[in-house]
């Protein structure tokens, strides 16, 4: 069978007068791990409440697949939601709570067990039915969440911030987990995060949102690799940002800027440009070479400055080092090097309180925003 897709048109919702989501239009494909991202406040939780039916849009409608389910009540929509705190019934076992919505169904005994048994094998908690949730750790908690909304059988699993409330180090196991019972289960699933971390490492795509607006949607290496917008930009990851006029088209692809800080920079074309008009680029600190001596293997496509080395971080998998275009310390920029790759140049020796030099390929300078007209052009 053909999995049902979601379908947002014209959503909005207005609270104490300030609009909280903007006309959101969305497509969440059937079997997606889709996520939506954005900062607190952005409207997230919103969203999902109405897609769950807990609360109503001021404007617009909501399908799963041909049906509207924007007018039924939230019981009676396929749609399962799963809280950030766990919102287990801390005086019913493993077992009661998993069980309890095919108990209010007047299941069988005999269905009830089989299907709670499916369920402790996903999560991994066979021999835990009869323990109290007070019982059990954080991550054990959400997993015996997760198996209490799938046992329905929903067509989509809602899931606002799931791991928020656990360490680092769980959340990475339960993001795992979380994985693979989708894999298992082949539902959509629409996880709310505020973590581009943990959004770019779990979802099929990824939608991004600001102020009640959703600004990108795309898979995360779109989102990451070509932000349509300079808060997408700056979200998600970390990143530098160039801005100043265009001076030249020096080819089908590229053209140059030219900005009072940084000087001439090339860049990629991604958008439409004219000479004049004033642009930002950004460019991920990934992407940026950082050598002692003026790089070698570079050819006219890449832009070389000269910089102080005004910082270096050590973070175990990488280094990050922070440097200053020209020793001014209003101009700093950002060069992140990993350890397990190979560089080809002498960059291992870059030390702080060095001149060193940085250097990255046109390619890599994304052109995030274009500003038309007499705009200050002090990138
Ligand atoms: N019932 C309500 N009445 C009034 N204002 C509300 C209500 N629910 C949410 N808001 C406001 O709407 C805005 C968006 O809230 P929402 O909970 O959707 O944000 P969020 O993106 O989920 O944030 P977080 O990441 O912190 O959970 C906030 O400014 C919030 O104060
Ligand atoms: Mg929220």
């Amino acid at each position: 069978m053909e999995k049902e897709s979601i379908f947002i048109k014209g959503v909005n919702k207005v609270f104490d007068g300030e609009a909280i989501l903007k006309n959101i239009d969305l497509e969440i494909k059937g079997g997606e791990f889709f996520s939506i991202l954005g900062p607190s406040g952005c409207g997230k939780t919103t969203l999902l409440r109405i897609l769950a039916g807990f609360i109503k849009a001021d404007e617009g409608v909501v399908y799963l697949g041909n049906k509207k389910i924007s007018d039924l009540p939230a019981n009676l929509r396929p749609i399962n939601t799963i809280f950030q705190k766990y919102a287990l019934f801390p005086n019913l076992s493993v077992y009661e709570n998993i069980s309890f919505s095919l108990r209010l169904k007047n299941e069988s005994d005999e269905y009830i067990e089989k299907e709670v048994k499916k369920m402790l094998k996903m999560i991994d908690l066979e021999g835990y039915e009869n323990k109290k949730p007070n019982n059990l750790s954080g991550g054990q908690q959400q997993r015996v969440s997760i198996a209490r909304a799938l046992i329905n059988k929903p067509k989509v699993l809602l899931l606002d911030e799931p791991l928020s409330a656990l360490d680092a180090k769980l959340r990475q196991a339960l993001l795992i987990e979380l994985d693979n019972i989708h894999e298992e289960v082949g539902i959509t699933f629409v996880f709310i995060t505020h973590d581009q971390q943990e959004a770019l490492s779990i979802s099929d795509r990824i939608a991004v949102m600001n102020k009640g607006e959703i600004l990108q949607v795309g898979t995360p290496a779109e989102v990451y690799e070509s932000p349509d917008d300079i808060f997408v930009a700056d979200f998600i990851g970390e990143n530098n940002f160039i801005q100043g006029k265009v001076i030249k088209i020096n080819s089908e692809i590229h053209a140059t800027l030219y900005s009072e800080r940084h000087g001439e920079i090339l860049f990629e074309m991604d958008k439409e440009v004219k000479i004049g008009d004033v642009v930002k680029l950004s460019i991920r600190p990934e992407k940026i070479k950082v050598t002692k001596n003026f790089p070698k293997k570079t050819d006219e496509r890449f832009n070389i400055l000269k910089v102080y080395v005004h910082e270096v971080i050590y973070t175990g998998f990488q280094s990050k080092y922070f440097v200053w275009i020209g020793g001014d310390e209003n101009i700093p920029m950002r060069a992140f090097k990993q350890h397990a790759v190979y560089f080809e140049d002498d960059d291992t020796s870059v030390k702080w309180d060095e001149e060193a030099y940085i250097s990255w390929n046109s390619e890599d300078s994304y052109l995030v925003e274009v500003v038309k007209g007499d705009v200050n052009d002090k990138g």
